[in-house]
Parts: structure tokens; C-alpha cells; sequence
């Protein structure tokens, strides 16, 4: 006989009574997460909290397959709710049961679970999917780079969706167990702590676990042929870094900038306090694209960031990131200022403290470097809009912003400001208004015109708030650490 649950009558019709909504009540979740720069990026109607990935790559035909676990609270009744992912899925489940679903739009999964879901209740979504990560193409681009042994998942404000079915916004950060089977010889690099390896019929598994909330785009996946160094920092963190072994004659200055991961974390630690995760490093994958990314723990490097020598300024960049952008995340994509002014910032401090220049004339430098009516300043860094989210301006108009503020405050509030608020905001989001608002209260100064002048003015500030030095006299190195980041 069919097995099933024996209800009394009297107790089944006092549960039916004691449910609260009917049918109606449920409604679909948003298909964005309300994100007024990316109307469909994200989805409302619950928020996750862990996403398990077993996964399987071929490197030789760029098929990924595999399942996603992901753990999930409801925020409202839902009737359906959507995930965002480029590849196909086929075959849903939630809570055990089996789901409908369909696709709509760019990328929205959309399901339909056996029945409604009550507000605040746990969830659990499975999905088993499968695809060429390489063939999803979403709003005109890929965030998928195919390299000569493999592939690499990472780009910005977008990668997941090439990868894993997600609610792909920072707004929703969750923590991740990663586990990536590839052949024998191949290695799979992702974020946080590898936990294991073991091989068996001629696959290798990695496992991967990034334990502190991550914002989907902070997540990363590299398959390829990897040399990978490993060590421990003074505080005990492990630390694991990886280049293809194919990078050419960038592979020395690759390597002599990524080594020094951990120094240049230890320095960063003493401007922006403790560093906020359990393991560091980074990785520089044989990729076309010439650009960096601060996915979490573990940075990623386009090896034209090595192209003329070493550069550990990038390196600065990708781990001061780790503070501003991947512990404190951006509330919505206009928020871009909190990740890029900061990293861009402590370049300058770098800089400084190498004896290459110091912030002050790094600053003078780029301010004398766009003429008034150069469209660098028509950017406003503050809310720049989509299209111009990672415009020049956003970095070095932003850093501005931050050299106007400490000549305003004075160091000491500045740098208390710097390490206060990567701890009061820590492994949550924020908003630039937020951030005005704690610059003014520790400093005890109204902060409202500064800010509108160098955040949201689309013309040249005048001065005072930065001093013009002439370009012709500026060394040449200047022009070189403003540029030393390919965006
Ligand atoms: N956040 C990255 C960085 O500044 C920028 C990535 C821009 N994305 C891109 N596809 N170029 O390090
Ligand atoms: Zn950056």
C-alpha cells in the first residue's frame, strides 16, 4: 500500500483551520532583486544563505555539469520564485519534491514548487544542470574566458550565472562549499580553503570552502594546469596561490607580485585593521582579458596585469578590495565608489609608503592630468550609472574624493574612518550615503558639500581640497601607478 501520513480528522481540520493565508496570498518573487542600474540582476522573495556546488568539467569540450544545493529563508509567501543561470537546467527539486520550472527572460529560472512557501520558512532548491559555460551569452557578454587548459569564471558585476544558479547580486551573500571533479593533472581553484583532494578513475576532485558570506560575483572557478605554492601566514591563514603553467614570459613578474600577497595583506591590515577571511592568495590564469578581480580570498590576475614587470600595486588593489567590496559590499551597483575609490586609494598609499610617490601627489597628479574639460569629470564616481560603472573616473576621481576628505578631516579621523568602517559594516552591504554619514560623525565635521563636489559634481572641482602640481614636472612612475591597474 501507498505509505502516507495518518492525520485524525479532528487534528487534520485544526491545522487546516490554523493556516493563515490562502492561495492568493502566494505571489511570485521579483525577478530582480531591485537594482535600479540592473532591473533583472538578482530576485526577490527569499535570500540565501549557503550554496553547495558539486560539479564535474571537461576541459577538452568545455562541458560543466552538475548540481547546486542551495539553502535559502523565504521573505514573503511564494507562489514561484526565480534563479538567475545562463546554463540549462533539468531538474529542479524543492524541499525533496520535484519543481516546475521554465525559463524567461535573460536568464531567469523560474520555479514552481510543488506548493506554496510560507514567509520565513527554510528552503532547500536543487538543481541539477549541465552546459558550455563558454556558449552562455547574457546581455552581449561573457563572463567565462576559455584558456588554452581549461576555463576561468570571473568578471564583474556578473559571473555566476556562467557557473551556478544563484541570486546573483551582492545585496545576497551566502557562504560556499565548492567541490569541482576535473581529470587527472588538471587542478580547480576556487575561493577560501582547500579542504581535501582525492582522485579516482582518472578524475581529481578539489573542495573548496569560502566560510564567511560572499557576494556571487566574489565567486570564482579556474580549471586548468596550475603550479600552485602554498603557505602559512605569521597568524596561521593558509595561503595558496596558482599560475598557469603557460604563462610565457609574464611568468616571473606574475609570480614576483602575487608572492607577495601576504605582505602586502599584513600592510593593509595596519590601514584597514584585521583582514576579514580564513585564507589568501591569488591566481593568474593563462585568460585574453587584460583585467583583475577581487574574487574573495583569492584575486584573479589577467597576466597582462605582469606585462611590464612586476606589479604588486594591483595586488594592493585586489586585497584592499578584500575589505572594500567583498566584506563590505555595495548595496546596489551605484555604490561602485565604496569598492573602487578605497582600492584605488590604497594604491596611492602604497605608493606612498614605497617612497614612489606619496597620496598627495599622486592625487595633484591626476587632477592635473584631465583638463576641465575632459569627460573624466563628468563622471560622477558617487552614482556613475551603468555605463560608465568601471569608467576611469569611478577609480581616480573616486580616490580624489578620498585625498579631498583627509585634507578636510585631517589624518587622524581619516585613517580612524578607514579602519572603522570595514569593522562597523563588516561581512554586510552599504551605501555611499551610509558612508557620509559615519565620515561625518566620526569626524564631527558636515561633510554634505565636500562630497557633492567630489562625488556627484560632473565638473572639475575647483580648489582648495587638492593642490595642482604641474604634470611636466610629475616622474614618470606617476602616470604608471595611476594606470598600473587595467580595468
Ligand atoms: N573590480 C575590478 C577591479 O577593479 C574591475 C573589474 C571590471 N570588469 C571587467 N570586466 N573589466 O579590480
Ligand atoms: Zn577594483
Amino acid at each position: 500500500m501507498h505509505r502516507r501520513l495518518i492525520v485524525p480528522g479532528a487534528l487534520a481540520a485544526s491545522l487546516l483551520l490554523a493556516i493563515p493565508a490562502t492561495a492568493a496570498d502566494y505571489t511570485p518573487g521579483a525577478p530582480g532583486i531591485g537594482d535600479p542600474y540592473y532591473p533583472d540582476y538578482g530576485n526577490g522573495g527569499y535570500d540565501v544563505s549557503h550554496y553547495d556546488l558539486r560539479l564535474k568539467y571537461q576541459p577538452a569540450t568545455d562541458l560543466l555539469e552538475g548540481t547546486a544545493t542551495i539553502l535559502a529563508t523565504t521573505t514573503q509567501n511564494l507562489s514561484r520564485f526565480n534563479l538567475d543561470l545562463g546554463l540549462k537546467a533539468s531538474e529542479v527539486r524543492v524541499n525533496g519534491r520535484k519543481a516546475a520550472f521554465t525559463t524567461s527572460g535573460v536568464q531567469e529560472l523560474e520555479i514552481t514548487p510543488a506548493a506554496g512557501l510560507p514567509k520565513g520558512a527554510p528552503v532547500t532548491v536543487v538543481v541539477k544542470y549541465a552546459g558550455k559555460p563558454s556558449e552562455v551569452k547574457l546581455y552581449g557578454f561573457t563572463s567565462w574566458q576559455r584558456t588554452p587548459d581549461g576555463g576561468v569564471a570571473a568578471n564583474e558585476p556578473e559571473a555566476a550565472a556562467w557557473w551556478f544558479p544563484s541570486n546573483d547580486h551582492p545585496r545576497d551573500k551566502a557562504t560556499y562549499d565548492v567541490s569541482v571533479s576535473v581529470p587527472d593533472g588538471t587542478q580547480a581553484i576556487s575561493n577560501g580553503v582547500l579542504q581535501s583532494t582525492s582522485s579516482k578513475l582518472g578524475w581529481t576532485r578539489y573542495n573548496w570552502r569560502s566560510a564567511k558570506p560572499q557576494a556571487t560575483y566574489l565567486a570564482t572557478l579556474a580549471v586548468g594546469k596550475f603550479d600552485i605554492t602554498t603557505d602559512t601566514t605569521a597568524s596561521g591563514l593558509p595561503v595558496l596561490n596558482a599560475y598557469s603553467k603557460d604563462l610565457g614570459a609574464n611568468a616571473g613578474a606574475a609570480r614576483a607580485s602575487v608572492e607577495r600577497t601576504t605582505e602586502a595583506a599584513e600592510w593593509l591590515e595596519s590601514v584597514f585593521g584585521p583582514y576579514p577571511f580564513d585564507s589568501l592568495g591569488g591566481y593568474v590564469p593563462n585568460v585574453p582579458s587584460r583585467f583583475a578581480l577581487e574574487t574573495q580570498t583569492r584575486p584573479f590576475y589577467s597576466p597582462r596585469q605582469f606585462a611590464n614587470g612586476s606589479n604588486v600595486s594591483v595586488v594592493v588593489h585586489e586585497l584592499a578590495h578584500q575589505w572594500y567590496g567583498d566584506s563590505v559590499s555595495v548595496h546596489g551597483w551605484k555604490d561602485i565608489w565604496l569598492n573602487e575609490g578605497f582600492a584605488s586609494y590604497s594604491q596611492w598609499l602604497w605608493s606612498e609608503k614605497e617612497g614612489e610617490g606619496t597620496a598627495q601627489e599622486l592625487a595633484d597628479y591626476v587632477y592635473a592630468s584631465h583638463p576641465a574639460d575632459d569627460p573624466f569629470w563628468q563622471v560622477a564616481p558617487g552614482d556613475p550609472g551603468p555605463e560608465n560603472q568601471f569608467d576611469g573616473a569611478v577609480y581616480d576621481r573616486g580616490a580624489l574624493a578620498l585625498q579631498a576628505l583627509r585634507n578636510e578631516i585631517g589624518d587622524r579621523a581619516f585613517f580612524k574612518i578607514l579602519k572603522g568602517w570595514p569593522q562597523k559594516k563588516a561581512y554586510g552591504n552599504a551605501t555611499v550615503a551610509e558612508f557620509v554619514r559615519y565620515a561625518e560623525k566620526v569626524s564631527g565635521k558636515s561633510l554634505g558639500a565636500l562630497f557633492d563636489t567630489w562625488l556627484y559634481a560632473t565638473e572639475r572641482p575647483a580648489l582648495p581640497g587638492v593642490r595642482v602640481a604641474g604634470v611636466p614636472d610629475a616622474p614618470e612612475s606617476w602616470a604608471d601607478i595611476a594606470r598600473s591597474h587595467e580595468r
